[in-house]
């Protein structure tokens, strides 16, 4: 018979021996092994089949139909870090399951953390891996998400919001393309469909000097600055070659 590490290379998992070992701990027996077995075998993303990915050295609990962190953007949340201040206001809008606020709040100490989406299974993981920091959770369409007493008063709004060009959504790999919601990839025609919406409403929550960060591609980081340029803050790219990330910075006029 064959074993689980040949299953797993038969079935294209590169990394079998160290999956094997994943699956294997997560398992409560052996049915249960075989369950999660056959949902790797039929492509599922392992982080969703074992209940965990690792974030920028957090562990944060996910599960299927959710949009796994990438380590791409572990850059974002190390710009966002070095943005928020003691005690900052820290907002992760489309936080998914909310790796970004809870990878700012693990090393900035006391900072008031608020996470959103729009979507209620992302938000049912998001809250138990913001609890330990006593991040809050809001459920809504990007800022109607918030409480109204946030406005103005936002230091760090820190954004991955999905930004694949609709027509580029067939190309991705069939582990996010069949696993994925779409709601968790589709940025419409370019890409910036969500951005501009984000954009235009940041300075109205951000406080005096605030900081917006969104995550974006090379590509399409010069139609992200715009759209921040167009919502009135001072837009600049940074990038990473360790990631393959770009992140664009908006600033919020002084007071
Ligand atoms: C690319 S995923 C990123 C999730 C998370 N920020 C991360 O990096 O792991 C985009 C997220 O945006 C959320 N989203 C999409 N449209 C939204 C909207 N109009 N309002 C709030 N959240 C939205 C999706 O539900 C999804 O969780």
């Amino acid at each position: 018979m064959a074993t689980l590490v040949e299953l797993l290379r038969a079935a294209g998992c590169v990394f079998a021996e160290e999956e094997a070992e994943l699956l294997t701990e997560a398992a409560r027996d052996e049915d249960h092994l075989a369950e999660l077995r056959a949902r790797r075998v039929a492509g599922e993303p392992l982080e969703t089949v074992v209940g965990w990915a690792r974030f920028h050295g957090l562990r944060m609990e996910v599960g299927e139909g959710v949009f796994v962190p990438r380590r791409r953007s572990e850059f974002l949340a190390r710009q966002a870090v070095a943005q928020a201040g003691r005690g900052a206001v820290v907002v992760d809008l489309c936080c998914g399951v909310g790796a970004l606020g809870a990878a700012v709040a693990s090393r900035v100490p006391g900072i008031e953390l608020h996470a959103a989406d729009i979507d209620a299974r992302a938000l049912g993981y998001a809250r138990r891996n913001v609890a330990p920091y006593g991040g809050r959770v809001h459920q809504g369409d990007l800022y109607a998400a918030l409480p109204a007493a946030l406005r103005g008063r936002v230091d760090v709004l820190v954004v991955n919001a999905p930004y694949v060009p609709t027509e580029e959504i067939a190309l991705l790999p069939a582990e996010a393309r069949d696993h994925e919601p779409l709601a968790t990839l589709d940025g419409g025609p370019d890409g910036v469909a969500v951005h501009r919406r984000v954009a235009a409403e940041a300075a109205q929550w951000l406080s005096p000097g605030g900081r917006l960060l969104i995550e974006t591609s090379a590509r399409q980081a010069p139609l992200t600055a715009s759209a921040l340029t167009s919502g009135g803050l001072a837009a600049r790219a940074v990038t990473s070659d360790e990631f393959h990330a770009t992140v664009v910075i908006g600033t919020a006029p002084a007071a």
